[in-house]
């Protein structure tokens, strides 16, 4: 479970409400996340809950300019400014629990973060970098020992490994099944998470995804996967007071289950690809210089190989529009490699 789990009453939600979307300023690829859910709008999505998605939307933005504060090294943000409720399990369990009830009442999906098209762009982007992935390294295979996705037995797509981290109403595991993926695992902190997720996929006709009650921060499972999927999840656990801490933790996580050769696909409306980049780099230079302190020689393998990550490709087709004078789009989707 969560390490810091402080009520949402603790947060100041008045102060997260301040920021304007214009005051979100955009560079070339800035992914502007002035709000998910009016991506919901724009992309088309399935539920009518207008409050939560303007207070969320708020809060993403307030989020959106302490981040784009921090990293052009200005002063640090308040830890206030940049909290939000979905940093919060609290908020979680409470918004699944409103979704199980629509589900069981109406047999409503839930939430689709970004939007229907956002996730099956999602999918299909990924079922062809994984197919570009395995005949690249099919090519190198006798270079290349250190890749378990080389082997002949995982040219299919249907050998992958997959998990979803916050996989939340498991819907993108549903459309990477129709992309022929077929041994997925979701996991969300949030019991009412797994429990909509489960329900969806045994109705939908994917029973055989798998689902558990997991925090990503300290997870519990002990396997690898050759690919990670995450839609929001980073994003939602960066809001948290502790986001920065907490993200940190995020990537050793991430960096232990994903396996040698395998992907981490990262989508998010709350950076942008460059800002997700250098943090896989500065996550890259922090385990490189701590290996180098450890002078064992199985640690001291960083060294000679010390980017964890490294990236590969980011989805070029998502919907461009102009704000202040420079061109953004709402949500970035990337994918980085596992030495
Ligand atoms: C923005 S929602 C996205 C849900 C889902 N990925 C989707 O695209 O519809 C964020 C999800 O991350 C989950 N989450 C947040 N922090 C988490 C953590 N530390 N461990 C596991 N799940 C977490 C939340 O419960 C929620 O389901």
């Amino acid at each position: 479970m969560a390490g810091i789990r402080l009520p949402p009453e603790d947060t100041d939600v008045s102060q997260i409400r301040q920021p304007l979307t214009a005051d979100l300023i955009s560079d070339d690829d800035r992914s502007i996340a002035a709000d998910s859910w009016s991506i919901k709008s724009d992309y088309g999505s399935t539920l009518d809950e207008d409050q939560r998605h303007a207070d969320a939307s708020e809060a993403l933005a307030a989020r959106h300019r302490a981040a784009s504060d921090y990293s052009s090294d200005k002063e640090e943000p308040d830890a206030e400014t940049i909290s939000s409720m979905l940093g919060f399990q609290s908020y979680w369990d409470t918004a699944y629990a409103d979704e199980l009830t629509n589900f069981r009442e109406h047999g409503h999906a839930g939430e689709v973060w970004f939007g229907a098209d956002v996730m099956e762009m999602v999918a299909s982007w990924t079922k062809g970098l994984c197919v570009d992935v395995v005949q690249k390294q099919v090519q190198n295979h006798h270079d290349d020992n250190n890749s378990e996705l080389g082997s002949e037995g995982e040219r299919d797509l249907a050998a992958w490994t997959v998990l979803d981290v916050g996989t939340g109403n498991g819907l993108l595991l549903q459309e990477l099944a129709k992309q022929g993926f077929s041994d997925l695992t979701g996991t969300d902190y949030s019991e009412g998470a797994i429990d909509l997720a489960q329900s969806l996929a045994e109705r939908d006709g994917f029973a055989s995804i798998k689902f558990l009650v997991d925090d990503i921060l300290e997870t519990r499972l002990d396997k690898k996967f050759h690919l990670v999927t995450d839609k929001g999840t980073l994003d939602a656990i960066g809001l948290h007071p502790d986001g920065p801490v907490k993200r940190i933790m995020y990537w050793e996580s991430i960096s232990r289950l994903v396996a040698p050769g395998g992907l981490v696909i990262i989508t998010s409306c709350n950076n942008t690809k460059d800002e997700l980049m250098q943090e896989v780099e500065n996550f890259n230079q922090s385990k490189a210089i701590s290996s180098q302190e450890t002078d064992t020689p199985a640690e001291s393998d960083a060294c000679t190989n010390p980017k964890i990550f490294s990236y590969v490709d980011h989805i070029r087709t998502y919907p461009t529009f102009m704000f202040g004078g420079s061109v953004g789009s709402r949500v970035t989707t990337v994918a980085f490699v596992r030495s």
